[in-house]
């Protein structure tokens, strides 16, 4: 009995020295989606070194792509009275309780890389990230400009599609964005599309049984390079040469995938950049400091495959993923 009694009162004592902040630091809550990906991995870093820099007190949950760990996280976050929530949602819908919560409790919500389907933009202060739907059109322009330099514009082309998290706005926006391009000819067919999560298993799996199914497969459209990268070690282990038997596009441009460009096992990766902490950090400060700021806040990325000269596109430019190598930071 006695024992127990000791017990509860160190997890008493424990529970409230984690809550407890020093008066002179702004102190956040950032709820992460998980550890999914290369780029999550990276975004992760991005956000905790620029806020350690800045001497904020960060109180970091990683979710591990679970919406319920997330809700609880941000409700742990009102409980706790932090100055600032920053969350990026795993999916768009299911947000409305607790986001109603947080505006309740007047604590700022600054959402980054990812949105929510809640109407309206009142319930959070900015907003900064990538364009998914552009990464999709910019995908596909990319296929529609590589089949035309390779004399192959007017082949039936089957593509099969690895999507991302069911419900996610990346999944969504990019597959919009990829198919509304395609609609335009009528060649281009996506044979088969399947959620790979993504990440780098799930890809393989689910690129095994996509070509388990005996159909003929010109690309693979990844919705983020891990799952890629997972499914071009499937195609190898079917005895096919990636990137030359099957086109391979992915999104997010990590290092990973500009090896592969560079060893020619990936043809191309449109850049989603995880790179959003000094942007987040510079947010909370501004908030902080009473100052307004953009509702959105997009950020500039461009495409890499395996030319050697630039190539200007609308918006973006087309480079050589061999000379970006040496700059990836991720
Ligand atoms: O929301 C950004 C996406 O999430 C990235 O493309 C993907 O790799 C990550 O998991």
């Amino acid at each position: 009995m006695k024992k127990c009694a000791l017990l509860l009162t160190v997890v008493t004592v424990m529970m409230f020295a984690s809550a407890a902040f020093a008066a002179d630091k702004i102190v956040v809550g950032f709820a992460q989606i998980g550890a999914e990906s290369d780029w999550r991995v990276a975004n992760t870093k991005s956000i905790q070194d620029a806020c350690a820099a800045a001497g904020i007190d960060l109180r970091f949950v990683d979710g591990q792509q679970k919406q319920e760990n997330q809700i609880k996280a941000l409700r742990d976050f009102i409980t706790m009275g932090v100055d600032v929530i920053g969350f990026s949602p795993v999916v768009e819908s299911g947000w409305d309780e607790i986001i109603a919560e947080i505006n309740e409790a007047g604590i700022p919500l600054i959402l980054s890389d990812r949105t929510t389907d809640i109407a309206g933009d009142d319930y959070f202060v900015t907003w900064m990230g990538s364009d998914f739907k552009e990464e999709g059109v910019r995908s596909a322009n990319w296929l529609v400009n590589f089949l035309k330099e390779n004399g192959r514009d007017k082949d039936e082309i089957n593509i099969v599609e690895l999507q991302g998290t069911v419900g996610s706005g990346p999944a969504i926006d990019r597959k919009k964005g990829f198919e509304e391009v395609i609609k335009d000819y009528p060649n281009l067919k996506i044979t088969q599309s399947q959620t790979g999560d993504f990440t780098r298993d799930l890809g393989r799996t689910v690129m095994e049984s996509f070509l388990k199914s005996g159909e003929r497969i010109d690309v693979l459209y990844a919705h983020n390079d891990d799952m890629g990268l997972g499914a071009i070690q499937a195609i190898k282990d079917a005895g096919l040469k990636p990137g030359t038997d099957i086109i391979i596009i992915g999104v997010d441009a990590v290092k990973a995938a500009f090896e592969a460009i560079v060893a020619g096992e990936m043809n191309v990766t449109v850049e989603c950049s995880p790179l959003l902490g000094p942007q987040f950090v510079d947010a909370v400060q501004k908030i902080m400091a009473g100052e307004t700021l953009p509702k959105i806040t997009w950020t500039i990325e461009h495409v890499y495959d395996l030319r050697k000269e630039n190539l200007e596109m609308d918006g973006y430019v087309i480079m050589s993923a061999e000379a970006e190598l040496p700059n990836r930071q991720y």
